[in-house]
């Protein structure tokens, strides 16, 4: 496994980091879920990222008890902020962030995260009140550095512009071969403000592995065939989608790797991604994950790969 430092933050993180949206505490099993972290932990990956909202606390409790006994230096927890967690607690007043990161570290049971990111930008919220109360929670050591997921490159700059606070360290947007909108203005902003990517569904939720075939029903213990897991990925299971994915596999076979390390190696290219978040429902899909680390493809390839999926519609 190799390491990319995180913005501006002394956190080395590992290129290939595990999830656990939809996974762990919802739509995996126990052992599964438990089997993939150790195994993620063996290979080298330092950094979990979950988010209070997941399972409205589920995955979060669940990373508490499958992280304990880990020595805690040895692993960068990256948690989030502002989703619904039901009895009107949602957003990133000053409130919320005090109540929020309290519930993340008891589930967690942690004393700190490495990560507190804002999940979107609240526009109910001043953000002034929003970093301040962030800056707050940095200072009291409840965590070492702050981030964002999916803000606009206005919201990053009136951030990056308030005097007295914290400064962000990352940005967690989806980026894939399939999703590209990062690379217009988030990633080159980012880049000049010491702000690395850590990217979000970068197999785009397992449709860029090349195991959903165009016409057939996806197959038995797949995310796209889980009830409890499968919505969100409905957009990206349009035949036309899943066509020019099969036309990327002659790609990966003539790099010699799996059409999964090949899309991650794609992500990977970009200087200014630190990590690709992967989720994994099975440890045998950590193994295959994590062997895109350190890939050298030839960049020619991956110009074909992209021309192929430039005109596939955005799920
Ligand atoms: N900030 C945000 O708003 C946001 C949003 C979404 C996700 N995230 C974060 O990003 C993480 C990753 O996102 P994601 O889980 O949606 O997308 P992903 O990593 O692109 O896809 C993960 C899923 O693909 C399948 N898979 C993984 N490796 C595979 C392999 N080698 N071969 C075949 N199938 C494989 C597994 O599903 P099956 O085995 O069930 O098919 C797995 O759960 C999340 O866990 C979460 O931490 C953040």
């Amino acid at each position: 496994m190799r390491y990319r430092k995180l913005g501006s933050s002394d956190l080395s993180v590992s290129e290939i980091s595990l999830g656990s949206w939809l996974t762990y505490g919802v739509g995996v099993d126990r052992d599964n879920a438990a089997a993939c972290v150790r195994r993620a932990l063996e290979l080298g990956v330092n950094l979990i990222d979950t988010a209070n909202v997941y399972g409205r606390g589920a995955a979060e409790s669940f990373l508490g008890e499958a992280l304990a006994g880990v020595p805690r230096q040895s692993y960068v927890l990256a948690t989030k902020l502002m989703g619904d967690m039901g009895g009107g607690d949602k957003g990133l007043s000053r409130a919320q962030v005090f109540k929020q990161i309290d519930a993340s570290l008891t589930r967690l049971k942690v004393d700190y995260v490495d990560l507190y990111q804002c999940h979107r930008y609240d526009p109910e919220t001043p953000l002034e009140e929003t970093m301040e109360a962030l800056s707050e929670v940095v200072r009291q050591g409840k965590a070492r550095y702050l981030g964002f997921s999916e803000w606009s490159p206005q919201n990053i700059r009136d951030a990056f512009a308030l005097p007295g606070v914290e400064r962000f360290v990352s940005s967690q947007p989806q980026y894939s071969l399939l999703w590209r909108r990062p690379e217009k203005e988030v990633i080159p902003l980012c880049a000049e403000k010491g702000v690395s990517q850590i990217v979000w569904s970068p197999l785009a939720q397992g449709v860029l592995s090349g195991k959903y075939l165009p016409g057939d029903a996806p197959a038995a213990g797949t995310r796209a065939a889980s009830d409890s897991m499968g919505a969100p990925i409905k957009g990206w299971m349009r035949p036309e989608t899943l066509e020019a994915v099969q036309k990327l596999k002659p790609l990966a076979a003539e790099a010699g790797c799996t059409l999964a390390q090949f899309a991650l190696a794609w992500v990977l290219r970009e200087p200014n991604v630190a990590s690709a978040i992967v989720g994994a429902s099975r440890p045998q899909q950590v193994d295959d994950n994590c062997a895109a680390s350190g890939l050298v493809i030839d960049p020619a390839l991956f110009a074909r790969a992209e021309a192929i999926v430039a005109g596939v519609p955005a799920r």
